[in-house]
């Protein structure tokens, strides 16, 4: 089997890297089953933290594999559930940073749009161009897309098969910083070493949060909010975080 996905581990950061790179990393069911795998088992390892998904310099993901579903029948790709592996993207409790330099496109946009931070380099292209081939964006594009830049904006891409540049989407709002080519990846680990560095069920818990203010009305999310809050004063770490301010000191968390 094809290592689609390399992984590795800095500290308590873990890595996974996009290596398809013959079909500029086109997301094949089989890449993204190892995908899920590479997530789920970071999501699973006490010691990880944070989590960054990178592609490479040239490329994050040019979208799903379209020589895969090109003959494909409504019924065969109906059997295929791809939305089964997507959703379980979305339930990745740990932070993601995406490090996305070069094309993030169709599935790739939406691969990058289902991470919590997005770091570009100057050179990154995001897009929804499946409308060049037929379709219309199949794993979340019209929805987080529309959410992250707004209807009129992302209409065009959408209805158009545009691209934004790197500095489009950061004034849009859909990408978190843009740093240089060279440096995009770095400083997707420097912040994923930063993030980790916090408590980590409270980490876990503000994603989760933020992940809410999507999907219920703003009274339920408050509530929601409110509960997650309240359960932080079970664990250790925030006993130590509120007691190391009060003592002057750095705080120690335990991830209890
Ligand atoms: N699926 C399968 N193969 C792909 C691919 C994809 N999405 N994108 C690129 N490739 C392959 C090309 O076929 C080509 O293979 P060969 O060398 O064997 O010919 C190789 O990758 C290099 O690509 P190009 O020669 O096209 O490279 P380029 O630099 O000229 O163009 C590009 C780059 C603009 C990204 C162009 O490849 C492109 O338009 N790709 C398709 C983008 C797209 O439509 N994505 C949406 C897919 S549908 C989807 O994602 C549905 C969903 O919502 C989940």
């Amino acid at each position: 089997m094809s290592d689609f996905i390399l992984t590795r581990t800095e500290d308590h950061v873990g890595v996974c890297t996009l290596n398809r790179p013959e079909v500029l990393n086109a997301l094949s069911v089989e890449l993204m089953d190892q995908l899920v795998a590479a997530l789920e088992s970071f999501d699973a390892d006490s010691n990880i933290h944070v989590i960054v998904l990178a592609g490479s310099e040239k490329v994050f993901a040019a979208g799903a594999d379209i020589a895969d579903m090109a003959e494909a029948s409504t019924v065969e790709m109906f059997e295929r559930n791809n939305l089964a592996r997507w959703l379980r993207i979305k339930a990745i409790r740990k932070p993601i940073i995406a490090a996305v330099s070069g094309y993030a496109l169709g599935g790739g946009c939406e691969l990058a749009m289902h991470c919590d931070i997005i770091i570009a380099s100057e050179s990154a292209r995001f897009g929804q161009p499946e409308i060049n081939i037929g379709v219309i964006p199949g794993a979340g594009g019209t929805q987080r897309l529309t959410r992250a830049i707004g209807k009129f904006r992302a209409m065009e891409v959408i209805l158009n098969g545009r691209f934004l540049t790197a500095q489009e989407a950061f004034q849009a709002g859909l990408v978190t910083r843009v740093v240089s080519k060279e440096q995009f990846l770095a400083e997707a680990l420097r912040l994923a070493h930063e993030i980790a560095r916090r408590p980590p069920i409270a980490l876990r818990f503000a994603k989760e949060a933020v992940l809410k203010a999507d999907e219920m009305f703003l009274t339920e999310g408050l509530e929601y909010e409110r509960k997650l809050f309240y359960m932080l004063f079970a664990t250790d770490d925030q006993k130590e975080g509120m007691k190391a301010f009060l003592e002057k000191r750095p705080a120690k968390f335990m991830g209890r």
